[in-house]
């Protein structure tokens, strides 16, 4: 017979450091909902819940594959075929790197959890930006190591402080993390400042981790590779079909590991963790050959219409009283700014914003950066006719909720 108690099963510590506002938040607008308010969620950077289609070649490449009975276990590295086309791909943007090191991921998300584990033990530091995509603190917290932050600066186009982080090395630091161009702030970083980061992982000789899941989104056109600028140094890449081929939810990705032999240890570790897992899904490896080898004119319609948003955005958000927005660069997020009253922090405008009007936008301290400093993220995907609106909505909402705290 089993016994019976009252207590609750404990959870383990870490899950207590485990943060990811993007989605946290979402419970509170499903409380909102459930009101009868309409909620206009502009939190999760997903093209698809906008209207964005993914490219038919590529959905036509999955089913065939499926069809074809491709739907055992992949190797867990990736199938040859996604793992060629990877290489052919890196090489293209400057990277020349061999499909052996190349390996197929569930998402860039997976591809960043495996090499995190590779390098770091409980107690070391990676290097994050601040503002940061929160998987990295994320996947930290699960490991036992600590971030350590290094800011990027709203006033200069929210580039990397470069000198900060020289000061932030230590004995404890594993790797340097660079989002380029980024999220949450949509900067990308020139060459001269790309070249002192990697200067930075080279001569510490620890591995710079290039997330460049929007190097095609540039609204310019696609930026190189990081490794384009030292393809010696130890730099990994990772990047997927979830954004600049519009297929987040097929956890379709990979990651590169530059060509140095420096990396050979990383580049096993990394191997052996994802023998793990088994392997990615996969007959979406197959999606991965069809879109890297295939038509890829979708991206220019789907450049030209975030720019689109994004000039939209910048204009109409540094139109409200009170609030600055840097012009994004690329990708499809802005990060402005709204100075905040005295003892009044970004998630308390962002969830007063929420429940006031329904449109719900994550407070900048989910991305690491102060409460009090007042930043917050929008996703700009929704149609232009639809983002005037919300932008409407907020500029109300903003000059009442100042004009109640006397500002
Ligand atoms: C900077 C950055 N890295 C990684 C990811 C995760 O992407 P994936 O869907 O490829 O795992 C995202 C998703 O928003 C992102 O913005």
């Amino acid at each position: 017979m089993g016994s019976r108690t009252t207590h609750a099963i404990p959870v383990a510590g870490r899950v207590g450091g485990f943060v990811y506002a993007i989605r946290n938040i979402v419970a509170e607008a499903r409380k909102v909902e459930a009101s009868g308010q309409k909620v206009r969620y502009l939190n999760i950077g997903d093209p698809i819940t906008f209207g964005f289609r993914t490219p038919p070649h590529m959905i036509e490449a999955v089913e065939r594959a499926m069809r074809d009975g491709r739907n055992g276990y992949a190797p867990s590295v990736g199938i040859v075929p996604a793992r060629e086309a990877v290489a052919a791909e890196c090489a293209g943007r400057g990277m020349p790197v061999d499909p052996d090191r190349v390996i197929i991921t569930a998402g860039t998300s997976e591809g960043i959890e495996l090499a995190l584990n590779a390098l770091a033990e409980a107690g070391d530091e990676v290097l994050i930006p601040v503002p940061t995509y929160p998987l990295y603190t994320a996947v930290l917290a699960k490991i036992g190591a600590r971030p350590a932050f290094y800011r990027t600066d709203p006033d200069r186009g929210w580039l990397p402080d470069l000198d900060h982080i020289r000061s932030l090395v230590g004995p404890a630091t594993r790797a340097l993390v660079v989002i380029d161009p980024n999220n949450p702030t949509g900067a990308t970083y020139p060459a001269d400042v790309r070249r002192a980061l990697i200067d930075v992982a080279d001569q510490h000789n620890f591995p710079l981790l290039a997330d460049e899941v929007y190097a095609d989104l540039a609204f310019d056109g696609p930026v190189p590779a990081l490794a384009s600028l030292n393809p010696d140094a130890p730099i990994i890449s990772f990047s997927s079909l979830s954004k600049a081929y519009l297929a987040p939810g097929w956890r379709a990705g990979w990651l590169a590991v530059g060509r140095t032999d420096r990396l050979d240890d990383v580049l096993a570790g990394i191997k052996k963790l994802a023998d793990g897992r088994l392997c990615s899904t996969g007959p979406m490896e197959y999606g991965i050959v069809a879109a890297l080898t295939g038509d890829r004119s979708h991206q220019a319609t789907f450049r030209a219409a975030l720019r689109e948003r994004a000039e939209l955005t910048t204009r109409r958000l540094n139109a409200i009283d009170g609030m600055s927005a840097v012009a994004p660069a690329a990708a499809f997020y802005s990060m402005p700014r709204v100075t905040l009253p005295p003892g009044v922090t970004d998630e308390d405008y962002v969830l007063a914003l929420l429940r006031k009007t329904g449109v719900l936008c994550v407070y900048g301290s989910g991305f690491g950066t102060a409460p009090q400093d007042g930043f917050f993220r929008v996703v700009f995907l929704a149609p232009p006719s639809e983002l005037l609106e919300i932008y409407d909505v907020m500029a109300e909402f903003t000059a009442d909720y100042f004009a109640l705290r006397g500002k």
